[in-house]
């Protein structure tokens, strides 16, 4: 049953579209945290193990959410590995097992990555979606991301 919610097909169509590519990004971001966390060692393996652990766990809920307000709105959530790699801008890096500093710096331009996406998505919401919901969930996504940039950022001077 289709929902009936204020939202033209048109603009809902475009909110599935800009919605999917951030789940996309988030789930690519979310692999790459788990491998973090997986992976890293040395001077303050367990202070890092436990910040990507937290960190995945933060960006699994909003990959939830978000896929879920495609749901809400009437759309079909994308939920396979290709799909995600497909429409992700975040790249993997198989075989590759840097140390703390590169592998901090990484995560650190991922995020700012997603961050400035985000904003433009917002930008994208308001003038061709008209879906104020989703704003809000963005606006928070936004404030998570910066905390998660800012918190490794003060790993550098
Ligand atoms: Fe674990």
């Amino acid at each position: 049953m289709k929902p009936s919610i204020g939202i033209s097909e048109k603009h809902i169509e475009k909110s599935i579209q800009i919605l999917s590519k951030i789940i996309s990004n988030e789930t690519v971001l979310y692999v790459k945290t788990r491998k973090a966390h997986w992976n890293i060692s040395g001077e303050s393996f367990m202070e890092l193990h436990e910040l990507f652990g937290k960190q995945y766990a933060i960006t699994e809920k909003s990959i939830d959410i978000l896929a879920e307000r495609i749901s809400k709105i009437g759309g079909k959530t994308i939920g396979t590995m290709n799909e995600f790699l497909e429409n992700s801008d975040i790249q993997e890096n198989p075989g590759k097992y840097p140390d703390k500093s590169e592998l901090l710096m990484e995560l650190i331009n991922d995020h700012e990555t997603i961050i400035k996406q985000i904003r433009k998505e917002i930008q994208e919401f308001d003038e061709k979606a008209k879906d104020v919901v989703s704003i809000d969930l963005l606006i928070k996504l936004l404030d998570e991301h910066e905390t998660t940039a800012w918190t490794m950022r003060r790993y550098f001077k």
